[in-house]
């Protein structure tokens, strides 16, 4: 694939069906090129933080798993029971070659998930609650899907926080007695080569 700027060709995608088919189409150099061209550090730095909270027989479902860079980190950490869900089967292809879910379900952030209530003990989702991915509001079948006392831990640009409507919902959730707020992470560079000005919080939330 030749587009320069990956990441920026994915923020112009028209919808989730043209999203969809980037990342299709992405997936076989998606791990080569975050590695080479941007350092991306989010699984990682998210991984101390969910590991901090979550024990590790957890079932633990992995919101845009990607191609599961997510996923190993944790299996590193000693986690076993991760179920991946993404929007794009091409990216799930290349989460199953890694060897680290037990599960694979291709499905869209921001519509109903198909998950019982209450059926994961913890829920992570790096990089995707963000502008032209899941929206806000995917974080209600976020917290439904997850039991209480579980742990929702995700990744959120400062400016995506203030401007796209999450903030509203992360405190309406709050007030509504949904979930409560356990940490956010001071802001991280998480792209340091490539988009060294983009910075990221972590944030973990305990569902009630
Ligand atoms: C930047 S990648 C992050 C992948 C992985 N979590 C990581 O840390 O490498 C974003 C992923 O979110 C998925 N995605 C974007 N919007 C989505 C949505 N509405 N529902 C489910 N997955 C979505 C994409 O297909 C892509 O695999």
């Amino acid at each position: 694939m030749e587009q320069e700027n990956k990441v920026q060709w994915i923020y112009s995608s028209r919808g989730n069906e043209e999203l969809e088919e980037r990342y299709d189409q992405w997936a076989q150099d998606y791990d080569a090129d975050l590695e080479r061209d941007y350092k991306w550090q989010g699984p990682e730095v998210a991984a101390e933080f969910f590991a901090k909270y979550v024990p590790k027989e957890a079932r633990i479902l992995d919101a845009g798993a990607g191609t599961g860079l997510v996923g190993v980190v944790l299996t590193k950490k000693g986690y076993r029971d991760i179920a991946a869900m993404d929007l794009s089967t091409g990216m799930l292809e290349e989460a199953r070659k890694k060897n680290v879910y037990r599960e694979f379900h291709q499905m869209v952030m921001g519509e109903t998930l198909d998950f019982p209530t209450d059926f994961f003990d913890s829920t992570i989702s790096i990089g995707v609650l963000t502008v032209g991915h899941a929206p806000a509001s995917s974080l209600d079948e976020l917290v439904r899907v997850t039991r209480p006392g579980g742990y929702i831990v995700f990744s959120l640009r400062p400016d995506v926080y203030e401007g796209s409507g999450f903030k509203e919902k992360m405190i309406g959730l709050e007030n509504n007695g949904k979930w409560k707020l356990v940490e956010a992470s001071e802001k991280k560079q998480v792209l340091p080569r490539g988009e060294p000005d983009v910075f990221h919080q972590i944030w973990v939330y305990r569902v009630i």
